[in-house]
């Protein structure tokens, strides 16, 4: 699946408008996740793989909730911390930065249910008990995997 560079999605704009709009949020500026890319960026890349994969369900007949879905989405690594400093939790980044987004998510802003399963349930199944329980969660979680994967292998120089 191809990667938008440039340009926000319009409904990323409408639905995550409070999120993106956050002072605390834009802090995610700040923290690199793979490569150059930014935890930010990462978040709204994930945000915008969703919406792509909701296009081809809705093909399908099935129907997402898709402003739950692209606020779970921008929300569900909102932890504020470098991952990738030795110091801080690294080696357990992995199980707990869920947690960590959810309670930042809480603090500063009201979350439907379903945002919050998305954001709980995002690293499945390296959380094995938190197993999606609905279609936005499934669809945000391997979206998750795919932009992690482009930026990670991005990040790799050809040898
Ligand atoms: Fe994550
Ligand atoms: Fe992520």
């Amino acid at each position: 699946m191809k990667q938008k560079k440039t340009g926000l999605h319009p409904k990323i704009r409408d639905y995550g408008k409070e999120i993106l709009d956050h002072e605390s949020y834009k802090g995610l500026k700040d923290f690199k996740q793979h490569g150059s890319v930014s935890v930010h960026e990462h978040c709204l890349r994930v945000a915008d793989t969703s919406l792509r994969i909701n296009e081809k369900l809705k093909r399908l007949k099935m129907h997402l909730n898709e402003r739950d879905m692209v606020r779970g989405a921008l929300l569900h690594d909102y932890f504020l911390y470098d991952w990738h400093d030795k110091k801080a939790r690294r080696k357990l980044h992995g199980f707990y930065h869920p947690g960590e987004a959810l309670k930042n998510a809480e603090r500063d802003f009201n979350l439907t249910k379903k945002e919050k399963n998305i954001i709980k349930q995002h690293m499945f199944p390296l959380t094995i008990t938190k197993i999606p329980t609905n279609r936005e969660s499934w669809v945000v979680s391997i979206a998750d995997k795919w932009c992690s994967l482009v930026e990670t292998v991005r990040m790799r120089k050809p040898s």
